[in-house]
């Protein structure tokens, strides 16, 4: 209680300082002035200092003060100081040596490569088992009108019998992956059986649409270390998922909307196929839904530009 005594009356003689002068814009040196007339002891003494800058140490022991007396106060009380009377974020190191009255910009540290800005709210739409006519360019359209990438995991075979809808997906900004070329379960094949079934498709999509995968959906979720290890050795990173529509299952545009919708939250992985009618006019209700509950409907691409390749991602992170 004395503690918050002490808080309270530290923020009632500091307001009193600043807020003194009549214009609201009063700059420190105004502050200065009123604080030494009124020569109300030393937290004003040291508080005037902190507002000329005239010694850099006294100003941070003030500073230092304050903040600890504001941190000591209950959450309303915080809210009920002006913004611009509350204690800036803690000094740090770089510029524990900066000139008095320089401002100096938040320290980098050099040993640590910046991170890429996180994909805020995003969740990845993905559509397996195409392309397809008719299907896969329904969807397409929707997601040209609706403005989302999404991603494709392709079959090489399909990849080569509709080499102009790879190029359609390509051009139009989504991310296209392998989804094995012949439907494979790739965990019950040989090692030669991994690598042809990786290869053939990764060959079809550069010769189809110049498209170099990166991303590799096992077919039915279906994989071993052989697998990662075959993925790994092409640069390429596994993507399962984490919000299993069934669609295939029970084919329903309603079912396939809620199970989506409800299912993601940030960084989730949505499994849907786009050879199924009903999947694909479920596509506007899907990326209404997400965006109504905050989220971004994004490709692969966007939310995880950086994949570690062997990694197996069910999510974001
Ligand atoms: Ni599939």
């Amino acid at each position: 209680m004395k503690r918050l005594l002490t808080a309270v009356s530290t923020v009632a003689v500091l307001c009193a300082a600043v807020l003194a002068p009549t214009p609201a814009s009063a700059d420190s040196s105004q502050v200065a002035q009123v604080s030494s007339a009124q020569g109300a002891g030393s937290l004003i003494d040291a508080s005037s200092a902190f507002a000329t800058g005239s010694s850099q140490r006294t100003s941070r022991a003030v500073e230092d003060g304050w903040r600890r007396a504001y941190e000591g106060l209950p959450g309303q009380m915080q809210q009920a100081v002006p913004p611009h009377l509350r204690p800036p974020a803690p000094a740090t190191p770089a510029d524990a040596d900066a000139p008095a009255g320089v401002a100096v910009a938040p320290a980098h540290n050099p040993s640590r490569p910046p991170e890429s800005p996180r994909c805020s709210n995003c969740v990845a739409v993905t559509y397996d088992d195409g392309p397809v006519t008719g299907t896969t360019e329904q969807l397409l359209d929707t997601l040209k009108r609706k403005d989302v990438h999404a991603t494709f995991f392709v079959l090489g075979q399909n990849a080569n019998a509709h080499p102009e809808i790879v190029r359609r997906i390509r051009d139009e900004g989504h991310t296209i992956g392998s989804h094995s070329f012949s439907h494979a379960d790739l965990a019950k094949q040989t090692d030669a059986g991994i690598a042809a079934q990786l290869d053939e498709t990764n060959a079809a999509l550069k010769d189809k649409g110049t498209v170099e995968a990166r991303w590799l959906r096992p077919p039915y979720g279906s994989y071993d270390s052989r697998v990662v290890a075959a993925a790994a050795a092409r640069g390429m990173s596994l993507a399962t998922w984490d919000v299993d529509t069934a669609d295939w299952q029970h084919r329903n545009t309603a079912t396939t909307c809620q199970k989506a919708v409800a299912g993601a939250r940030e960084g989730s992985i949505i499994l849907m196929h786009d050879i199924h009618q009903p999947t694909v006019a479920a596509a506007e209700c899907v990326i209404d839904g997400l965006r109504a509950k905050g989220l971004n409907p994004v490709s692969l691409d966007e939310m995880i530009p950086r994949p570690e390749a062997g990694h197996v991602y069910t999510r974001a992170d």
